[in-house]
């Protein structure tokens, strides 16, 4: 990555890694991503905050000869996770003296992974400071970004707030600073939803802290930075609050049709009761967008063939990755169907044991769905909404309207 001065003698030294398309061997990267590292050259240290994923350690030690770094004094590691910290080794060898600066728990993390000697490790906790001439780096904790140890780092004068993952978004961008909101909202979005929505209680309080600091510039690493850092910050408060949207996400897998029907025909009854639907076909979906999907939405219905005696392998994925995310949905149902009998939908609600919702009642069909079943979707899209209302997110002009039992 080209290197970019965002303020006198604070640069993005960092790498975009333009085809990555995949992250932790699981979640989709559509647009790439960047491993932020930032160089600071205070008038009497320097200072390197995190480093880069190991595949891209060289555009890193290239950034470094090319601003003719020849000393280091302090690497920052905000987080432990290799994509931040996997080239921390090649730097610790290259700039001998370097110490690595982080708190305990970090500490413990790196020498885990890399084997990292004591002595190299020079330990912050919260709210102390580290001056470097004419900067003061004030560290923050933040545990539980998605990690136990991480740290925000703060540039007290420059302004500048060194967040990590925590605000970032995995997005390839030639772009140092937002110019795309709309883009950047998505992308971040589908971030938070992979893997901090789980962690999002601890979140206000975050936001609160920045909010509290004078901040001009975020710097996450992930993605590009923020000038306008309010943008970021009322996205994220809006993602961790407690409220759903009129929404219903159905992530749906069908062997020979008879699931698919019900879907098709739920979809349906649902849109006729203004309330938005979000189905995602499991054999092909992006398992970022349903994470996404996630984030907002009152009601998810499971729907799932029976496979041998439990649940087709891919709703089983699905169902394991929400109660792993475990969004702030209020209720769930299930439908789907069976050749000759099964413990599907047994399987399907003991998978959810982090869910705090409702289950509503599920439509499990024997073979093809029949008049009878299509007339259970109508209740079920008739509870749904009902429910909706209950939670006050349905809005005034919904009407209930009963449709014609659907014929094969
Ligand atoms: Fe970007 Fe949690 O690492």
């Amino acid at each position: 990555m080209a290197i970019r001065e965002i303020k006198q003698d604070i640069y993005a030294v960092g790498a975009i890694d333009w085809d990555r398309r995949l992250f932790d061997e699981l979640i989709p990267l559509p647009d790439g991503t960047s491993y932020n590292s930032y160089l600071i050259k205070g008038d009497e240290k320097v200072a390197l905050i995190d480093t880069v994923d190991p595949t891209k350690s060289q555009e890193l030690f290239n950034n470094l000869k090319e601003l003719n770094v020849s000393h280091i004094d302090y690497v920052i590691a905000n987080h432990a996770e290799q994509d931040h910290s996997g080239t921390l080794p090649g730097i610790l060898d290259l700039y001998p003296d370097a110490q690595v600066v982080t708190n305990e728990r970090c500490k413990d993390m790196l020498a885990d992974l890399f084997l990292i000697p004591e002595k190299r490790f020079l330990i912050k906790e919260d709210r102390e400071t580290l001056y470097v001439g004419n900067k003061t780096l004030e560290f923050m904790k933040a545990p539980w970004v998605h990690w136990p140890e991480t740290i925000f780092t703060y540039d007290r004068e420059d302004k500048i707030l060194f967040t990590c993952d925590f605000l970032g978004s995995h997005l390839a961008t030639s772009d140092l600073f937002v110019t795309n909101e709309a883009k950047v909202y998505e992308s971040a979005k589908r971030y938070y939803a992979e893997i901090m929505m789980p962690f999002r209680s601890s979140f206000g309080r975050y936001l609160d802290t920045i909010h509290n600091i004078r901040v001009d510039i975020i710097a996450p690493s992930h993605g590009p930075l923020y000038h306008n850092p309010e943008f970021i910050m009322n996205a994220y408060r809006e993602w961790i609050s407690d409220n759903v949207k009129n929404e219903v996400v159905i992530p749906y897998v069908s062997m020979h049709g008879s699931t698919a029907a019900l879907v098709h025909y739920l979809i349906d009854a649902l849109m006729k009761r203004d309330i938005t639907v979000k189905p995602f076909n499991l054999t092909r979906t992006d398992i970022g967008e349903l994470a996404m999907s996630l984030v907002d939405a009152a009601t998810l219905v499971v729907a799932c063939p029976t496979m041998l005696i439990g649940p087709h392998p891919y709703a089983a994925h699905a169902v394991f990755l929400v109660n792993a995310l475990r969004p702030k949905l209020r209720h769930v149902s299930v439908i789907g169907s069976y050749g000759w009998g099964g413990r599907m939908l047994e399987h399907i609600e003991g998978m959810m044991s982090n869910m705090k919702v409702d289950f509503i009642e599920p439509v499990i069909v024997k073979g093809y769905p029949k008049e009878n079943d299509f007339s259970m979707l109508e209740k079920l899209a008739d509870e749904i909404l009902e429910r909706h209302r209950r939670l006050d997110i349905v809005s005034p002009e919904n009407i209930l309207v009963r449709t014609p039992v659907y014929k094969k």
